[in-house]
């Protein structure tokens, strides 16, 4: 590395290392985490920048709403379930997910997975009590490990090797499968392996069918577009871990910019928004499209001094504000948002979280969230954004492949007392397969009403 670049990287480390830096992994010995830093630091890219700058482009198209941003997986990836059934499962998923809103909804879906390093969570209470034994909380792979031990829970430094490590090999294989032929649309019927009676399968197997039949017409009529049997795929996850950031942000050769290569798109929380803190310091130096999750206290001025800090100079793309605000209070709390934006008049690309607003604690205790209300917070975003003339562009799902039981309701409904059937999930609760699909199709047709 010139100089130069190493210049750049440590104004970048001195500008955020000074500021507070909320949420981060209290390491026992600091020079371990130096030693890990350094070498992750000396590991190849798993993104390049001008992969990133694709991406900033089709955000910017989804902010006109020329483009829809699925961005869906985990609450939180487990070194654990980084396995290749696991991560297929996933990606299938998302892919038909993005096909039912494709081809129902005929607009282009990018497709953002919650993967491939979302190994880091910020927890509402940094210790956690047990039998009056108090112990750091879980805050994902990437720091600590969930057993409930002392040795498992002290923050460890080498954990972030293993996140670079399984980021890499799932990235590696999302990168086989949309590349290598698993995403061919002509397998679309392939990708269903629920059972028919369900709804959602059953509306599945009915569009793979009719896309089939398109594909067999364009075949037929001579077209054998490319574009059609590969995807582009994105990874993305929180910026929360700094030290990780910082060791996976480069400089592009090209541009001398700074740029995560950690992953494609970076998000800042909730509870790292500050804007005089060091998550939103960092973020607003790196040139990779940015979100920003906001709950239902966010005001307008910092939604203005967010956009000042991070997109100054209004390029369209680079700032999507990711709402989650809850079904009981999105009509009330994010028309006056979307009205500091509409003022400001810098571009925006909006999407919905339907989930962080939404948990609750069903009577026996686990966490969860109710089909219906993640589903009215879906409909209201688009009901506030096509009232005020602004454009909703896409949807920011926790989703796994698999058929677990962690979501209230749904088509083969989820109650209370089958919650434990099949929950997994050590953090928030996910959609599940046919969960997922449901919402897709619910998407679709709100996307074709209000299109
Ligand atoms: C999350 O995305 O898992 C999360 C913690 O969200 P938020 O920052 O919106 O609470
Ligand atoms: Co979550």
């Amino acid at each position: 590395m010139n100089n130069e670049a190493n210049s750049q990287l440590r104004d970048l480390y001195a500008a955020w290392s000074t500021l507070d830096a909320k949420h981060q992994p209290n390491y026992p010995a600091p020079e371990e985490l130096e030693a890990v830093v350094d070498y992750l630091r000396t590991m190849p890219p798993l993104v390049f920048a001008g992969e990133a700058d694709k991406l900033t482009s089709l955000m910017a198209r989804a902010s006109q709403g020329e483009a829809f941003v699925l961005q869906g997986g985990d609450c939180a990836e487990t070194f654990e379930t980084a396995t290749a059934d696991r991560i297929r499962s996933k990606i299938r998923t998302i892919l038909q997910m993005a096909v039912v809103l494709t081809y129902g909804a005929s607009v282009p879906v990018i497709k953002l997975g919650r993967m491939a390093g979302q190994y880091a969570k910020p927890r509402s209470n940094a210790t956690e009590v047990r039998d009056g034994i108090a112990l750091p909380s879980y805050m994902g792979d990437a720091v600590n490990g969930f057993e409930f031990t002392p040795e498992s829970r002290t923050p460890d430094p080498r954990r972030l090797i293993e996140m670079y490590q399984r980021s890499a090999t799932t990235l590696n294989l999302i990168r086989a499968f949309t590349a290598g032929g698993f995403a061919d649309l002509s397998k679309v019927h392939e990708w269903n392996l629920g059972f028919a009676s369900n709804p959602a399968y059953k509306r599945y197997n009915q569009l793979a069918g009719e896309i089939d039949k398109a594909m067999k017409f364009m075949e037929a009529a001579g077209a054998n577009s490319e574009s059609l049997r590969t995807v582009d795929f994105y990874s993305s996850h929180e910026a929360l871990l700094l030290n990780y950031e910082h060791a996976m942000t480069r400089v592009d050769s090209r541009t001398g910019n700074l740029y995560n290569t950690g992953a494609h798109f970076l998000w800042i929380g909730e509870r790292t928004r500050g804007i005089n803190d060091a998550h939103v310091e960092m973020l607003s130096r790196i040139h990779n499209p940015i979100g920003v999750k906001l709950g239902p206290n966010v005001s307008a001025d910092e939604v203005k001094a967010l956009i000042d800090k991070i997109n100054p100079e209004g390029k369209a793309g680079r700032l999507t504000l990711i709402t989650r605000m809850g079904a009981q209070t999105i009509t009330e709390q994010l028309p006056p948002i979307i009205e500091a934006v509409q003022r400001d008049g810098r571009p925006i690309t909006w999407i919905t979280d339907p989930m962080h607003g939404n948990t609750i604690s069903a009577s026996n205790g686990y966490k969860t969230r109710r089909m219906s209300d993640v589903v009215k917070e879906i409909s209201e975003f688009f009901t506030v954004h096509s009232e005020m003339g602004s454009c909703p562009g896409g949807v920011h799902i926790e989703l796994t492949g698999d058929d677990v039981t962690e979501v209230l309701g749904g088509a083969e409904e989820i109650f209370e007392d089958t919650l434990s059937t099949r929950y997994e999930t050590l953090v928030d609760p996910r959609l599940n397969h046919q969960q997922s699909l449901e919402t897709a199709f619910l998407v679709s047709e709100i996307l074709r009403e209000t299109s």
